[in-house]
């Protein structure tokens, strides 16, 4: 069975409740999935998964340094991540508050680390934003794109 991460960093919530929903997708698809605090996980764990999804608020139009540190410290693994699959998902304050930029920033290490990622044609593109609180409409990007990446990492690594 494929092995998905899904880790994040959330302060107050929002972004918390989007991974859950995520993991809950992933699951429902077949992966073995673990939910991760970006605390609580060590660089060295991305080894141990063939799809890795990380998620964060946006901050000043980027990802929060709890979640830039964890992804510098895993320089240490450069090379090592080739051919995984990768998605990232954000929840800002504001509409034009920068979440594009988050996500697409997250998918910038992901690709550097020759991770494969997919965008989405119909819901959110780079990934699934919220605004806040994810509502109805965030929480059907987070089970599209949740969907997409568990087919592709099936395809990849059944
Ligand atoms: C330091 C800081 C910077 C922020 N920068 C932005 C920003 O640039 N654009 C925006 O729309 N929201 C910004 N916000 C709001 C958060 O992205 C928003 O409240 C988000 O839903 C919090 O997610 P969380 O509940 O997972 O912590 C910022 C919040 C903080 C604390």
């Amino acid at each position: 069975m494929p092995k998905a991460l899904v880790c994040y960093y959330s302060r107050t919530g929002n972004t918390k409740k989007m991974a859950a929903k995520i993991g809950e997708v992933l699951e429902s698809q077949g992966l073995a999935v673990d939910l991760k605090k970006v605390e609580d996980a060590a660089a060295a764990d991305l080894l141990g998964y063939d799809c890795i999804i990380l998620g964060s608020p946006t901050y000043y139009g980027t990802m929060a340094w709890e979640l830039k540190k964890f992804l510098d410290e895993s320089v240490k693994l450069h090379g090592k991540l080739r051919g995984k699959v990768g998605g990232a998902f954000t929840s800002s304050a504001n509409i034009g508050g920068g979440n594009e930029t988050t996500v697409v920033d997250i998918l910038h290490a992901l690709l550097i680390h020759g991770m494969v990622v997919q965008g989405h044609h119909q819901f959110d593109h780079y990934g699934p934003v919220a605004i806040g609180r994810p509502d109805q409409r965030s929480l059907d990007c987070c089970e599209a794109h949740a969907k997409n990446l568990a087919a592709l990492t099936k395809k990849l690594f059944a």
